[in-house]
């Protein structure tokens, strides 16, 4: 009748893949609470922690919640208790958490109806009402865990990509907002063939290092020619925390989704630490509040 799950926030992008790649993290993220209703339809029933519309049609978990609905022969409906953790504007997948912690947690409801593609198909609903545009490389991570890549939006195609067990996130969380909608509007629709191939030759290099659990070909790989340089302006001192991030050891450092936050990976938790204290004292003193998390994945 009820169910209560964590709904993992996410780094989108990884570097070189926009739009196609994405990971869940293990100890960020909200939590949230599905109930049945006799009453046809989604209610918000609470919201704590974040000021968010409790209005189900401008909610991203229940405009996911009625794209399942309306697939469903379950005649009744359902409500919802978000306790929001994730900052909405934060670039850890705020949004995606809710529409995929939705989706997933009816379908256990309902006994599995649907499957994890089918699931991301009704999030991505959610994403659409967030960011203008029904992208999947927050929503699949979060619904099926670990690394997965969007080879392919029509038809939707998703993989699911091994995580190599030394990897360890670090993310830090400048508390400004930028709007996933706008910074995609600063981005170029075009790039050169000779940016083409710096970039995809990444993705399979990023791939590849997941696959055969190699490190330094992940490091290597997690470059990105075509959006970072673009958006990185709109991120208070994105060169300093990226630069002392690597002389601290990360493996590599980027934008997480559509920013504020910046993301680094790192083989190993003491790693991982050493490069949350880097971004520490980078960001210390400059007016900015901000939150740093270490997390596996
Ligand atoms: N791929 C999306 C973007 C992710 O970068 O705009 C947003 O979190």
């Amino acid at each position: 009748k009820e169910i209560t799950v964590f709904c993992p926030a996410t780094i989108a992008n990884i570097s070189c893949g926009f739009d196609v790649l994405g990971l869940a993290l293990d100890a960020v993220g909200d939590e949230m609470t599905v109930r049945k209703t006799a009453e046809k339809g989604i209610r918000i029933k609470k919201i704590t922690g974040q000021d968010l519309p409790q209005d189900a049609e401008k909610n991203v978990a229940g405009i996911a919640g009625m794209a399942l609905l309306e697939k469903s022969d379950y005649q009744g409906g359902f409500e919802i208790e978000i306790d929001k953790r994730i900052k909405p504007g934060s670039g850890i997948g705020s949004s995606a958490a809710s529409s995929a912690g939705a989706v997933w947690a009816m379908n256990e409801l309902l006994g599995q109806p649907f499957s994890n593609l089918e699931l991301v198909q009704f999030a991505m609903q959610g994403e659409k009402l967030a960011s203008d545009v029904a992208h999947a490389d927050n929503v699949a991570p979060a619904l099926y865990g670990g690394f997965t890549l969007v080879r392919s939006y029509n038809p939707l195609d998703i993989v699911s990509l091994p995580t190599p067990p030394e990897l360890v996130a670090t993310i830090i969380h400048p508390q400004i907002e930028i709007r996933t909608s706008d910074s995609r509007k600063i981005l170029k629709t075009t790039i050169s063939l000779k940016t083409g191939i710096q970039q995809w030759g990444n993705v399979g290099g990023l791939i590849a290092g997941l696959f055969k659990n190699d490190y330094d070909l992940i490091g290597r790989s997690l470059k990105d020619y075509v959006v970072e340089p673009i958006r990185s302006i709109l991120i208070p001192l994105f060169g300093d925390v990226k630069f002392n991030a690597m002389e601290a050891g990360a493996l590599g450092c980027g934008i997480s989704g559509s920013g504020p936050s910046i993301f680094a990976l790192s083989k190993g938790m003491e790693a991982a630490k050493k490069v949350a204290q880097s971004m520490h004292e980078t960001y210390s003193g400059i007016g900015i509040p901000f939150e740093v998390h270490v997390s596996r994945i």
